[in-house]
């Protein structure tokens, strides 16, 4: 395992610097324990490289949408390319269609697709268009799902205090609290519960939206195909947040994957390549009501974005999703996932840590719980304090994740899974000996 360097004068000042500037010195939730705190320099295939020049592995990926590994150079050409051309023009370009063209011939439920920049937009735009199909206003959602950051997405996704089902917990400060009358909430994996729900509030609801693969949570056999009949059969609107999912568990996402087919899905990260970039995408009967003929019949949805199919986003994401495209890369990338959820299995094993790996090979986590996980309850049983040493003392020995996540990427090599195994089995160690 490499020395960790010492932080340097320079990373230092950026991090006095950032926590001037920035509520708590940080772009967003991501932060980590002052001592192991690092301001990035680089990304180059599976590491990133800190200002004081330690490398990391990295299992954060910028949250997902680096799945070929950062600085790729198909993306690099294709990026450098076109900028020549301009960045931006509000307007028809060639990357942006045949992006589009892309993602409706992969995805089962796309036959027409919306871009937006952010993958909140995406799932925000998603749940309008529901509810303007359907003329209904609430919005069923499960507990513990994660639809970014807008107000109807930030209920009930991680409430340290859950309520009774259906009802809902604002995440945030800010949030109007006349929505928490508009969002049932219903626990992930749970069939007859949420069918019930929907049984009761059908004519209320205009559109149930789901992680299909919630976190790192996978669906139960027959869950998914449930929540389809049972939306189906009160004709409303079944989104899947494909956002994490979409290209990563299949070339046709989650709804390839688990073989269930929603009404419209959103998109963000991997089609981006790392750029900001993202879509609602689904049934034409349902996508139409995005087409500007239609301004002044009242069932118009507005939706317009300064960004919206911004080319070097487009061309970064086609180039992404043509590597994707090449034989064998997503049996890589299961395999790789597989070693290393397999190596994790066996060291908690050895040193008798309670928890278990929960997820599918290319995104899982350690959950530290002996209870089964299968819903947010389940998750919420582990012990916060092991996984809070886990991953600081990860970070400390050069292997990067997010808080409750690891995603592969088809740069991870065999010897990336062995440090970081290596690595493991020094963190559980040193967890079985206190
Ligand atoms: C499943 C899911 N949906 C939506 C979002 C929001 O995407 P963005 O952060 O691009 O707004 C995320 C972000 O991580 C996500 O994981």
């Amino acid at each position: 395992m490499p020395q960790r360097q010492m932080r340097n004068a320079a990373e230092q000042q950026l991090l006095d610097k950032a926590r001037h500037y920035l509520p708590g010195g940080t772009l967003g939730n991501t932060r980590f324990d002052e001592d192991v705190a690092f301001v990035v320099k680089a990304g180059k295939g599976s590491k990133i490289y800190d200002m004081s020049g330690n490398e990391y592995i990295d299992f954060l990926l910028g949250s997902g949408p680096m799945i070929l590994g950062h600085a790729h150079p198909s993306v690099i050409t294709a990026v450098r390319e076109y900028l020549e051309r301009g960045s931006t023009y509000f307007t028809l370009n060639e990357p942006a269609i045949a992006l589009a063209e892309v993602i409706c011939e992969a995805v089962p439920c796309a036959d027409k697709i919306r871009f937006s920049s952010t993958g909140s937009e995406a799932t925000f735009f998603a749940l309008r268009a529901a509810r303007a199909f359907t003329k209904k206003d609430k919005i069923l959602k499960f507990e513990g799902g994660y639809h970014g950051g807008h107000d109807y997405a930030l209920m009930s996704s991680s409430p340290s205090l859950p309520k009774d089902f259906p009802r809902a917990v604002p995440d945030s400060a800010g949030i109007p609290r006349v929505l928490e009358d508009e969002v049932l909430i219903a626990p992930f994996n749970d069939l007859p519960a949420t069918s019930a729900i929907i049984e009761r509030y059908h004519h209320e609801i205009g559109g149930v939206i789901v992680e299909p693969f919630q976190r790192i949570i996978t669906p139960r056999p027959g869950f998914l195909q449930g929540v389809r009949e049972v939306t189906q059969r009160f004709a409303i609107p079944l989104i899947f947040d494909e956002v994490v999912t979409g290209f990563r568990l299949a070339w046709g996402g989650a709804q390839e994957y688990y073989g269930v087919v929603p009404d419209l899905a959103a998109f963000g990260k991997i089609i981006g390549g790392g750029y900001p970039l993202s879509a609602v995408a689904g049934r034409a009967d349902i996508m139409e009501a995005f087409n500007p003929d239609l301004e002044t019949t009242g069932d118009f949805i507005a939706q317009t974005g300064t960004l919206n199919g911004n080319p070097i986003a487009a061309v970064a994401g086609l180039a992404t999703l043509q590597q994707l495209k090449t034989a064998g890369t997503y049996r890589q990338l299961f395999d790789t996932g597989r070693a290393l959820r397999q190596g994790l299995s066996e060291l908690l094993k050895r040193y008798d840590i309670p928890g278990q790996v929960v997820g599918e090979d290319p995104l899982f986590d350690v959950v530290f719980t002996d209870e089964p996980v299968h819903d947010y309850r389940g998750v919420l049983t582990q012990n916060r304090e092991l996984l809070r040493r886990f991953n600081a003392e990860l970070l400390a020995r050069g292997i990067l994740k997010a808080s409750s996540k690891m995603y592969v990427s088809l740069a991870h090599s065999a010897a990336d899974v062995e440090q970081t195994l290596t690595a493991v089995r020094e963190v559980f160690e040193g967890m079985a000996a206190t």
